[in-house]
């Protein structure tokens, strides 16, 4: 079966086994059965994180689970959402019924299942923020389990389920929680010219904005592929720091609150001269140097080259080391990009 249509770097490959689950049922009972069998899983939302570099020797997969619930508090309305609904169209729908808070995260492309692995963020916000709970399948017991937002070790692009639980978790659903009373986070870049409007700001307008942004800078992958980011924003200390903007003046970074930097590896990439590098048809983006996009027919392996490449080159000059943020699957599931 092919994957090409389900990864939206539109990497040619294959599966074993290709299954779909629309109810949750389904889903619990395909997992575990594979899971005993000992035969390779690979679940996918909307297939926006990972890179396929060969055939994939096991069952894939697609989370279709379907559902969003809506209740109130005084304070806040709180969702259960269904692991197989489409991210962006799950702000929209907060939106149109009024319940603001999650505009910031417009148009992440993937699922709501896939959302708090790796803590999507963007614009000054993460799922962190708003995450209640996370219901998902343990492998290993069979049972289904609720963890709170706070306990699933959240921090920058990482979580509990890239870690402690890796392999082992599905995620049926996720809790959201969402403040009645609505405050526009606006301290990002292109959103600064919106709080310098006098007259109050709508959550559309956000939303709006977020989007433009969005579209401006990173390819849309239906048009030409790619997985977002492809490398993590680096954090290394004020010293390290200091030294290279003796060197260079202009180099982006933010202040974290434990006093580290997090430079922004876009920069790097694109100070190193690297925009439009290629190794077969993969190729760092034009417009946003942390994007590899797949210019036509690329596979895995170019990908993952090109990759290793950037990641030699930005340490040559540098000395800082940049990390993939993409999931890299082989024959029987994640590796490393080094093994890839
Ligand atoms: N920059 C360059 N050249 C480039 C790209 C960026 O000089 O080619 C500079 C920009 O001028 C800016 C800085 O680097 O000063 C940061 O760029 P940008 O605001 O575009 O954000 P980013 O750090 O490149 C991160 C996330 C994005 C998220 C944006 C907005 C990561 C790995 N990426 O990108 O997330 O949308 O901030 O918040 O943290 C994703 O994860 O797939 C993703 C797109």
């Amino acid at each position: 079966h092919s994957l090409t249509q389900f990864n939206t770097l539109g990497i040619k490959a294959d599966c074993l086994r290709l299954v779909r689950a629309r109810q949750e049922a389904e889903l619990v009972a395909i997992c575990l059965q594979a899971f005993k069998q000992q035969e390779p899983i690979l679940l996918i939302g909307g297939g926006s994180n990972i890179v396929l570099t060969e055939t994939f020797e096991g069952t894939a997969v697609l989370v279709e689970t379907k559902g969003i619930e809506v209740t109130q508090g005084e304070q806040c309305y709180y969702l259960k959402v269904e692991a197989g609904e489409v991210w962006h169209d799950l702000i929209n729908f907060c939106l149109d019924n009024e319940m603001p808070g999650l505009e910031n995260l417009a148009l992440i492309p993937g699922s709501v299942g896939a959302a708090p692995i790796q803590n999507i963020g963007a614009y000054g916000a993460e799922l962190a923020q708003f995450c209640d709970w996370v219901e998902y399948l343990d492998l290993v017991s069979g049972e289904i389990k609720r963890l709170k937002g706070g306990d699933c070790e959240f921090a920058y692009r990482e979580s509990i389920f890239k870690n402690a639980l890796k392999h082992r978790a599905v995620i049926l659903r996720v809790g959201f929680v969402l403040p009645k009373a609505w405050q526009p986070n606006l301290s990002y870049g292109p959103l600064q010219e919106l709080s310098e409007r006098s007259q109050g700001v709508t959550p559309r307008e956000v939303f709006d904005c977020i989007c433009e942004t969005r579209m401006a800078k990173l390819p849309d992958p239906a048009v030409l592929g790619n997985v977002g980011s492809f490398f993590k924003n680096p954090v290394v200390s004020q010293q390290t720091f200091d030294a290279l903007k003796r060197q260079y003046s202009d180099i982006v970074g933010y202040t974290l609150d434990d006093s580290k930097i997090k430079l922004a590896a876009g920069w790097l990439i694109d100070r190193a001269g690297l925009k439009g590098l290629s190794v077969g048809n993969a190729s760092i983006h034009l417009k946003q140097a942390l994007v590899i996009v797949n210019k036509g027919g690329c596979s895995g392996q170019d990908v993952c080259d090109l990759a290793r490449l950037v990641i030699d080159r930005i340490f040559e000059q540098f000395g800082v080391r940049l990390e993939v943020e993409p999931r890299i699957i082989g024959a029987t599931g994640q590796k490393e990009l080094a093994d890839a």
